[in-house]
C-alpha cells in the first residue's frame, strides 16, 4: 500500500522545505522557500570524531547524526522563523551513503512529515549535487544539458545532466574516489585527515616534475577514472625512504607530483566526456575535491578550450550540505513530482541513472518504479 504524508496546497514559491543530509560525516539541515531562497542553513562536521581513525567510521557517524539532528532541525526552523506546521515539504537524503546515517536522517524526516502533514521527498544525494548549480542567486543558471564532474571523498563521476530526473553517467571511478585518493596519499605523507586540503597546501612547496607517477587511464577511450595505481606508486616511493617521517622537501615533491597526475587524469577524462556529449552547454563541478585550485584551473582550461564556461558553486554548497537536498526537492516538485512514499527504503548504493523509486513527472515523461 502506498503511504504518503502531506495533503498540502500545491507547492509554490512561498512554500517552505526543511531538508536533512546525513549520508556521510556531515549533519546538515536547511530551510528554503519554494523560490529557492535560503532561509536557514546549518552544517555540523564530524571530522574531529573520525580524525583519530584516519577515516570515517560508519557506526560513529550514525550515532553522531542521531545526537545532533533533532537540535539542529529545531535550530534551523527557528533561524528561518518557521514552525513545524508551516512546512510544505520535508526532504531527506536516502542514498547513496552510509546506511546508518541515512536511516537516522530519513526516519527523522518521515516522522516529522507524519507529525506535520508535510510532503516527504526522498532525495538521491548525487542528484542533489547535480542540481545545486541551478540554485537561484549563484550567477548564470546552467541550462540543460550540462556536464557535471562530481569529485568527493566517496564519489568520482562524470554525469551529463539532461533534465530533472534525467542523468547519463558517462564514467565513474573503477577503484578509489578522487578525494579518497587524496586522503590516502596525504596519510602516507604524514598529513592529518582529511588530507586533501593539507596535501594541496604542501604541493605548493613541491616540484611536480620530480617523480614520474602513472597517469591512470590517460588517453584511453571513455570517461572512467582510476586512482589506486597512482596511490600505490606513491606508497612504493615512500616505502623506499629511510624509516621515520618523510623529509618535508621530499613529501612536498611527492604531493606536487601526485596532484599533477590527478589533475592531468581529470582534465583528460573531462575532455573525453565533452566529445561524447557535444550538446552540453557548460561544465559544473561539485564535491569537496572541487576546492582544489589546481584541479579547478585545469578543468576551466578544458571547458574554455571548447567554448564552455566552468561553473563552480561556492565551496559550502560543493561539499555536503542540506541546501542542495532542499533544492533537489524543489526542482522535483516544480517538475511535477508529488512526493515520495513513506515506505521508501534507504539505499547505500543508488546510481543516478538507475530507475527512480517513485514517480518522477517530467512534463511529458513519466518514469515508473
Ligand atoms: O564532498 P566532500 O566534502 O564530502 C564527501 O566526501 O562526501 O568531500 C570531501 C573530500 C575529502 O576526501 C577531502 O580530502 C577532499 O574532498 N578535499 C580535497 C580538497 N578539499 C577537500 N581534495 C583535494 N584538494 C582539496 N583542496
Ligand atoms: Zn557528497
Amino acid at each position: 500500500m502506498e503511504r504518503k504524508a502531506g495533503n498540502r496546497a500545491p507547492f509554490g514559491t512561498a512554500s517552505l522545505v526543511l531538508a536533512i543530509e546525513t549520508s556521510c560525516d556531515e549533519t546538515a539541515c536547511a530551510v528554503l522557500d519554494g523560490a529557492g531562497a535560503i532561509r536557514a542553513e546549518l552544517v555540523s562536521s564530524q571530522i574531529a570524531d573520525h580524525a583519530p581513525f584516519g577515516g570515517v567510521v560508519p557506526e560513529i557517524a550514525a550515532r553522531a547524526h542521531l545526537a545532533v539532528l533533532p537540535g539542529m532541525a529545531k535550530a534551523a526552523l527557528e533561524a528561518a522563523g518557521a514552525r513545524p506546521g508551516d512546512l510544505a515539504a520535508i526532504a531527506a537524503t536516502v542514498g547513496p551513503g552510509l546506511i546508518g546515517g541515512l536511516i537516522v536522517g530519513a526516519n527523522f524526516a518521515k516522522g516529522m512529515a507524519i507529525a506535520t502533514g508535510a510532503t516527504f521527498y526522498a532525495i538521491n544525494h548525487l542528484e542533489a549535487h547535480a542540481l545545486t548549480a541551478r540554485l537561484p542567486g549563484l550567477g548564470t543558471v546552467p541550462a540543460f544539458p550540462y556536464m557535471l564532474l562530481l569529485a568527493s571523498g566517496g564519489h568520482t563521476a562524470l554525469i551529463a545532466v539532461e533534465g530533472v530526473g534525467r542523468y547519463r553517467r558517462l564514467g565513474t571511478t573503477l577503484d578509489d574516489a578522487a578525494g579518497e585518493a587524496f586522503d590516502k596519499v596525504a596519510k602516507l605523507l604524514g598529513l592529518d585527515y582529511p588530507g586533501g586540503p593539507a596535501l594541496e597546501r604542501l604541493a605548493t612547496e613541491g616540484e611536480a616534475a620530480r617523480f614520474t607517477l602513472p597517469r591512470p587511464l590517460l588517453g584511453r577511450p571513455g570517461c572512467d577514472f582510476s586512482f589506486s595505481g597512482l596511490k600505490t606508486a606513491v606508497a612504493q616511493i615512500a616505502a623506499r625512504q629511510p624509516p621515520g617521517a618523510l623529509p618535508r622537501g621530499l613529501a612536498a615533491d611527492l604531493a606536487a607530483s601526485f596532484q599533477r597526475a590527478v589533475v592531468e587524469a581529470m582534465a583528460d577524462r573531462l575532455a573525453h566526456a565533452l566529445v561524447m556529449m557535444p550538446d552540453c552547454t557548460c561544465v559544473v563541478v561539485a564535491g569537496g575535491v572541487a576546492a582544489n585550485g589546481a584541479i579547478r584551473a585545469a578543468l576551466a582550461m578544458v571547458a574554455s578550450a571548447t567554448g564552455r564556461q566552468l561553473m563552480a558553486p561556492p565551496l559550502r554548497l560543493c561539499t555536503d550540505n542540506a541546501v542542495m537536498v532542499a533544492w533537489a526537492a524543489i526542482e522535483r516538485a516544480r517538475a511535477g513530482a508529488s512526493g515520495d512514499d513513506l515506505g521508501v527504503r534507504c539505499r547505500p548504493r543508488w546510481p543516478l541513472d538507475a530507475a527512480p523509486q517513485t514517480f518522477i513527472a517530467d512534463k511529458s515523461n513519466f518514469v515508473s518504479v
